[in-house]
């Protein structure tokens, strides 16, 4: 049995910075995903500290609060078949030294600390950080009617 989910992910504030957006975001497309809300925008100190507050505590939580804070992110709500899990295997393991060529991070990051990507890692914390990000009015479905004309 499928089961249709959402999910939520954000391009860290390098991929901007790089130029690499749209590599970045067609791993998901050309997987068949559906992006449903996306949004850019400059998050508060407040709000890195709720979307990370699991790792508070951690070593590297302070310079993942600072490096989550140096520029825009961009983030978005993605839906799919196994949406959580599928994304994660695009997105591949945190560690960049893991992460296999053909992954988001095996093929872009350089650095854990700096790993292109955030994606949730199970439903419950897709449906808690999206909650952070969007509100339920900025979901926009749409179905795949003209997908042949492409
Ligand atoms: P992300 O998926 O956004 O979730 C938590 C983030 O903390 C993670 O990606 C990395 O950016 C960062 N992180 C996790 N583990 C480490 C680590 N060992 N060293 C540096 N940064 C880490």
């Amino acid at each position: 049995m499928t089961t249709q989910e959402r999910t939520f992910v954000m391009l860290k504030p390098g991929v901007l910075q790089r130029r690499i957006v749209g590599d970045v975001l067609s791993r998901f497309e050309r997987k068949g995903l559906k992006i449903v809300a996306l949004r850019i925008l400059r998050m508060d100190k407040a709000m890195v500290e709720a979307h990370y507050a699991e790792h508070k505590g951690r070593d590297f939580y302070d310079k993942l609060v600072e490096y989550t804070l140096s520029g825009p992110v961009i983030a978005m709500v993605i839906e799919g078949e196994e949406a959580v899990g599928v994304t994660r295997r695009l997105a591949g393991p945190t560690d960049f030294h893991e992460s296999q060529p053909g992954t988001i991070r095996g093929d872009f990051a350089a650095r854990t600390r700096l790993n292109i990507v955030h994606a949730s890692d199970s439903a419950a914390s897709a449906a808690r950080e999206i909650a952070l990000f969007f509100k339920a009015e900025d979901m926009c479905e749409w179905e795949d009617n003209n997908a042949q004309w492409f």
